[in-house]
């Protein structure tokens, strides 16, 4: 009997090409906007599928795996994977598994760019022109920050984070400080690189970016009593997840000019906004989008692709999150 799956919304060619190659077939959801429980319950209960390539918007708990107990695996198309209730998978003996180092680099360019954009007051500057209100050269007119020199605080020192240290030392001179709950062997390589205590990390840094997992012990790891130990001139960067930091604390921290900007890709009600963060210039926010290069959705197809492959080939995952 050929092996089958279900995917809960449309993958890269470069995914489904190796699964074709395998003889697995597929069923694909074809909706634009992410499915809800329900959806994908009663997709599940269609057929007996081997396994899900699930995205990072699917809820994944118990009640989705007891609809599809014929499913081995569920291969997340995502490098972050706190959609998944791990306890409920183990319980089951299903595979979890995730897309590590294929959007590092993508996930680092856009941090960078909101750093710069940040700084420079880009954006400020587009929606200015855009109104028509430049009337000529002026000196006073938005003046941003340099970015070279500064000290750059990452809470979170993998893949992603080592990406954005080596951008900032070596294109902008950054001094880079860091708080992790390991040494990273990588960054330490780094001259003038400092692992420090988050709580230094936060007290030191011109710039704070964020590249930790969402997980009990990160929730609103960034929140009032945070903000507060930062410099008033300093910015956050939050591309990692929504819910790290405390949006309400960090509205009110802006508003009172606790801290100087912030520039986020991911959102705590995602995608619903905290009442007042669009009201604010000093802020920018982009939905969800640092790891949307072709490239990357290739490789997170292709990865997805061979974790299912190689459970219902060998029983083994390539890139289990369940240790
Ligand atoms: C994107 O946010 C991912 O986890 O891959």
């Amino acid at each position: 009997m050929p092996k089958q799956i279900y995917i809960t919304r449309k993958i890269p060619e470069a995914g489904l090409k190796l699964l074709r190659e395998k003889g697995i077939t597929f069923d694909m959801g074809l909706e634009k906007h992410s499915p809800s429980k329900k959806d994908i319950i009663k997709a599940l209960k269609k057929k007996p599928y081997d396994g899900v390539i699930s995205f990072l918007t699917d809820p994944l708990d118990a009640e989705v795996f007891d609809s599809c107990p014929t499913a081995k695996i569920f291969a997340n198309f995502a490098v972050g994977y706190d959609n998944v209730n791990i306890e409920d998978a183990k319980t089951r003996n299903i595979f979890i598994t995730n897309t590590p180092g294929t959007s590092s680099t993508a996930v680092a360019e856009h941090t960078v760019a909101l750093m710069l954009a940040l700084t420079t007051r880009l954006v400020e500057g587009d929606e200015f022109m855009r109104e028509g209100k430049y009337r000529g050269w002026n000196p006073d007119l938005f003046v941003g920050t340099d970015m070279k020199g500064k000290k750059i605080g990452l809470i979170g020192a993998g893949q992603i984070g080592t990406e954005v240290a080596k951008i900032l030392h070596y294109g902008f001179c950054s001094n880079i400080i860091y708080s992790d709950v390991c040494p990273c062997v990588e960054l330490d390589k780094i001259e003038n690189t400092t692992r420090m205590t988050t709580e230094e990390v936060l007290r030191e840094a011109d710039i704070v970016s964020l590249h930790v997992p969402l997980l009990p012990s990160t929730r609103h790891l960034i929140n009032a009593d945070s903000l507060k130990t930062m410099k008033k001139t300093a910015f956050l960067i939050n591309t990692s997840r929504g819910p790290v930091v405390d949006e309400k604390a960090l509205v009110y921290a802006l508003k009172n000019k606790i801290i100087r900007g912030a520039g986020l890709d991911v959102f705590e009600f995602e995608p619903k906004l905290t009442k007042g963060l669009i009201k604010l210039s000093d802020v920018i926010i982009t939905p969800h989008i640092a790891s949307a290069r072709q490239s990357a959705r290739d490789m997170m197809a292709e990865v997805a692709a061979k974790n299912i492959i190689s459970v219902l080939e060998n029983g083994k995952a390539i890139n289990s999150v369940i240790k």
